[in-house]
């Protein structure tokens, strides 16, 4: 174990306290009573109450504007720096940020067009920048080693070689990276290609980010961050706590992520009503899926199209949470509909052609778990920068199998660089939302999932893999994986 792990856990053991299996987030029958700031241990560190919702509106992040724009390339300028924002009405908290804003601002890519971000690392510790869901040579990946120290600068260059998708960049630095996180640093990254650009879908001000996460935090305002999901009862949706957002009659295009650190998402609309999922982690589904509900754990995305012309003028309808929701936890934010409009978008039957799979040659197995001490093992191991954990050769499809040893705590699995198919959980397919291509996928506990992963990619070298609930991989749920040509 590395000196700074060892004190990372003395430092989480002392702090923490509530270091407890429970806390790392497990499915207790206690979880319905875990009301909006009841629960002891939320009191003990003085919390700030949970904010009445629906008082303030929900803020879209602004999209970043290139520096200079060359022929090929935009070029940006994000640097990495603490900040004072407000959250709660009245209170400021400070945080940990891109670009001086909460969450980071949207960087706008398209397909074979290049991204350059130039970055200074303001903060007190090393940062690293990882654009999650991005198909990226090792130099630009932002592993958990690869820090810009304080006060130093770097280059992040993105060839963008991939459909459209939702992405998200957000820290990697080791062991730090659920801190950072939690702290503020991440921000969406939304890449398009001609393919989406042809289709009738919402778009403009009716294409919305729709982050969601969860925070603690202590009675003046400043962040208390612990790795106990319990604590974390204020739900914030783009930064904001429980907002309402008010929505023109007709259809919008709501890209949902969740940016927890740990909190497993299952949502629904309050009046249960039909919405289309169009898109998961890596772009567009094959075809539109019709559905009541979106199961989303932390990293994951989804687009969604929710028609408002269905409902009358004045309405209001909820978002929900249905999984360990307490009832600060129940409601995620709040559409009103406020006008009528006309609305020529459209969702077409046929969205994008997914890429051909091809026959596994190998199959592997994976299993995550978690001790009481809240040390986090993958196949039994915790992570070491040091070791490699897998080689797959360029170019092979295999199977990974992948299972939750704990039976009661959530865990998910990502993948760096590639993206995959989901065949079954269980033994059973997927959904069809869930059917299309993946990064990152809910492995609940005791479930087996097993994905299809292709490393026919433009590139080759080390990546990761690992849990995204992110205290998780930060506490040693995480390994490294060599693709070699
Ligand atoms: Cu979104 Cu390795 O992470
Ligand atoms: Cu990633
Ligand atoms: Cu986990």
């Amino acid at each position: 174990m590395s000196t700074s792990r060892r004190e990372l856990l003395k430092l989480a053991v002392a702090t923490g306290g509530a270091l407890t299996v429970s806390g790392l987030l497990v499915h207790r029958t206690s979880v319905a009573s875990d009301g909006g700031g009841q629960v002891p241990a939320a009191a003990a560190v003085g919390l700030a109450p949970v904010a009445a919702p629906f008082q303030v509106a929900m803020p879209v992040p602004p999209v970043l504007r290139p520096q200079w724009i060359s022929g090929t390339t935009d070029y940006y300028s994000l640097p990495v720096k603490p900040a004072s924002v407000e959250i709660l009405p009245g209170l400021s908290t400070p945080v940990l940020t891109y670009g001086g804003i909460f969450p980071g601002p949207t960087i706008k890519a398209r397909s074979r067009r290049r991204t350059v971000v130039s970055q200074r690392n303001e903060t007190p510790s090393g940062t690293s920048m990882h654009l999650h869901g991005a198909v990226t040579d090792p130099e630009n990946d932002g592993g958990p080693m690869d820090l810009i120290a304080t006060g130093g600068e770097r280059k992040y260059t993105y060839l963008n070689p991939q459909v459209a998708a939702t992405l998200w960049y957000h820290d990697h630095a080791h062991h730090l990276e659920a801190e950072h996180v939690y702290r503020g640093m991440a921000g969406v990254y939304q890449l398009t290609d001609a393919n989406e650009e042809s289709l009738p879908l919402p778009r403009g001000a009716y294409d919305v980010p729709i982050v969601i996460r969860d925070i603690a935090l202590n009675e003046d305002g400043s962040l208390f961050f612990s790795h106990d999901f319990f604590t974390r009862k204020q739900i914030l949706v783009n930064g904001k706590p429980q907002p309402y957002f008010k929505v023109d009659a007709r259809k919008y295009r709501l890209r949902v992520i969740n940016g927890s650190n740990l909190r497993p998402l299952d949502l629904k609309l309050s009046d249960g009503g039909e919405f289309v999922q169009i898109a998961s982690d890596r772009g567009l589904l094959p075809a539109p899926y019709t559905t009541t509900r979106l199961p989303l754990s932390p990293g994951e995305r989804a687009d969604i199209i929710v028609d408002f012309s269905r409902y009358a003028l004045g309405t209001s309808v909820v978002l929900e949470n249905t999984m360990l929701a307490s009832p600060s936890t129940k409601e995620i934010m709040r559409f009103d509909v406020v006008r009528k409009v006309a609305d020529f978008s459209s969702v077409p039957a046929r969205l994008a052609e997914l890429p051909a799979t091809e026959e596994p040659v190998n199959t592997r197995t994976f299993a995550m778990s978690m001790d009481a001490a809240g040390t986090g093992f993958m196949n039994g191991k915790v992570w070491d920068a040091n070791r490699v954990d897998t080689t797959v050769r360029w170019g092979d499809t295999e199977i990974w199998e992948i299972k939750n040893l704990d039976a009661q705590i959530p865990h998910n699995f990502h993948i760096h660089l590639v993206d995959f198919r989901v065949l079954d959980i269980n033994g059973v397919p997927p959904v069809p939302g869930e059917a299309g291509l993946k990064d990152t996928v809910r492995v609940m506990p005791g479930q087996t999932v097993r994905i299809l992963v292709s490393f026919k990619t433009p590139y080759a070298g080390r990546y990761y893999y690992h849990c995204h609930l992110i205290d998780h991989s930060a506490m040693g749920m995480m390994a490294n994986l060599d693709i070699v040509r």
